[in-house]
């Protein structure tokens, strides 16, 4: 490993929406651990190597507590609700594992199998309602969004009328101008979820994880309300916002590259293969954050208790040694292994489920709309500021 003479800022806007910033590029020349200055001027270790990232992620001596004194943060908006309770996300064991371990059985590959008819019928939905209404198309408003919006909403047993509610109060909490807007929209999400509990506990129990989680583990005492409401919080977030940028950035990407969305149109049994390598390529959540509880001896050096320890997954999952020619798309490689839904104890909750809608989405899109197309110049369409989950801002279309 070689010093970086000036730390790297981190992080950085994306020049193209499904390339790590070309800023990062010393730190693609520089695994697997280098330095970088966070926006309050701290520096911190961003691990850029695929095995050491894997080999961190699961070591118990890094830590997500933030409220831990010197948590690192990436932008004042994480410092400003760093003090809040994060359910699985900013907990460690054994707490996070009594957290997770109500959930898993809601998320397991089965559960996801069975809920692709429903996704389905969501997706065919949204469908014929852009297609109704168009061409054109604004691609987020009309699909990329509402679908995993609604699917999760199903999944949880919260209202998809409320959608528009908390979808905003997320994007504040994401991307919000400024701290006070970051903390308000936390607020309104936690009266919100406090209110739809208290509402569920006077009902009788429906088909919901929350509702499960109410009438089961709030009943029985495992769970405080406060611990409910911050699962809400994370279950209902994580999964709308994440999955919403894939679609969308995927969608881009596949337009991109029109000879491979030619091959998975001829083979569509290359479809999963293509949602991982995508997941690999765009690496949408990009700065997972830890701190070192002890020291750690790391090729020679030592990360020490109290630093900071970023991943970038985009540099990670560009690592050649893992990904021969990292920067092309490549359906027939093996991209499994990736981090892009990192790694670990925390490993995305989620993954089994946003598989299961990008390939149900993707699919159906490409299928349903076979001259589907850009419908401004590429360059031009807005994407999302690097101190964020990556995505397109807007997709305009046709078809
Ligand atoms: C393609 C879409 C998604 C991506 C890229 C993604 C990415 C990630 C990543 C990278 C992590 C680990 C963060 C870390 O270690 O610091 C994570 C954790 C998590 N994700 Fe996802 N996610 C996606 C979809 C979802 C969905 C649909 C849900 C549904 C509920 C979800 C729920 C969660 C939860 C609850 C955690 C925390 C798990 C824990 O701490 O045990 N995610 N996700």
């Amino acid at each position: 490993m070689t010093e970086l003479s000036e730390p790297v800022a981190f992080p950085q806007d994306r020049s193209c929406p499904y390339h790590p910033p070309r800023a990062y590029d010393p730190l693609r020349a520089d695994r697997p651990l280098a330095r970088v200055t966070l926006y309050d001027g701290r520096q911190a270790w961003l691990v850029t190597g695929h095995g050491l990232a894997r080999t961190l992620l699961a070591d118990p001596r890094l830590s997500t507590d933030r409220t831990r004194p010197g948590f690192p943060a990436t932008t004042p908006r994480f410092a400003a609700v760093r003090d809040r309770r994060t359910a699985l996300l900013g907990v460690d064991d054994p707490e996070h594992h009594i957290q997770r371990r109500m959930l898993v059985p809601s998320f397991t590959v089965r559960r996801a199998a069975a809920l692709r008819p429903d996704i389905q019928r969501i997706v065919d939905e949204r469908l014929d309602a852009m297609i109704a209404q168009g061409p054109p198309a604004e691609l987020v408003s009309a699909f990329a969004l509402p679908v995993p919006s609604t699917v999760i909403c199903a999944l949880l047993g919260v209202p998809y009328a409320d959608h528009d509610f908390f979808e905003e109060q997320s994007r504040r909490l994401l991307r919000g101008p400024d701290v006070a807007d970051v903390l308000e929209g936390r607020e309104r999400l936690e009266a919100y979820l406090g209110d739809l509990i208290d509402r569920k506990q006077k009902e009788p129990p429906g088909t919901g994880v929350l509702d499960d989680l109410v009438h089961q583990r709030l009943g029985d005492g495992a769970v405080d309300r406060e611990e409910l409401i911050a699962l809400g919080i994370i279950l209902l977030v994580a999964g709308h916002e994440t999955t919403a940028n894939m679609i969308s950035l995927g969608t881009y990407t596949l337009l991109r590259h029109p000879g491979r969305l030619a091959e998975l149109r001829a083979d569509p049994a290359l479809l999963p293969a293509a949602v991982e390598e995508l997941m690999r390529m765009l690496s949408i959540a990009d700065g997972l954050l830890r701190q070192a509880v002890e020291d750690i001896e790391v090729d020679g050096t030592t990360i020490r208790a109290g630093d900071g320890v970023l991943f970038s997954t985009s540099v990670i999952n560009r690592d050649e040694t893992a990904y021969p020619e990292p920067d092309t798309l490549d359906f027939e490689r093996s991209a499994r292994h990736h981090v892009a839904f990192g790694f670990g104890i925390h490993q995305c909750l989620g993954q089994n489920l946003a598989r299961a809608e990008l390939e149900v989405a993707l699919r159906t899109l490409f299928d349903r709309l076979p001259g589907l197309r850009l419908a401004a110049p590429a360059d031009e369409i807005p994407f999302k500021p690097g101190d964020t989950i990556q995505g397109m801002l807007e997709l305009p279309v046709t078809w």
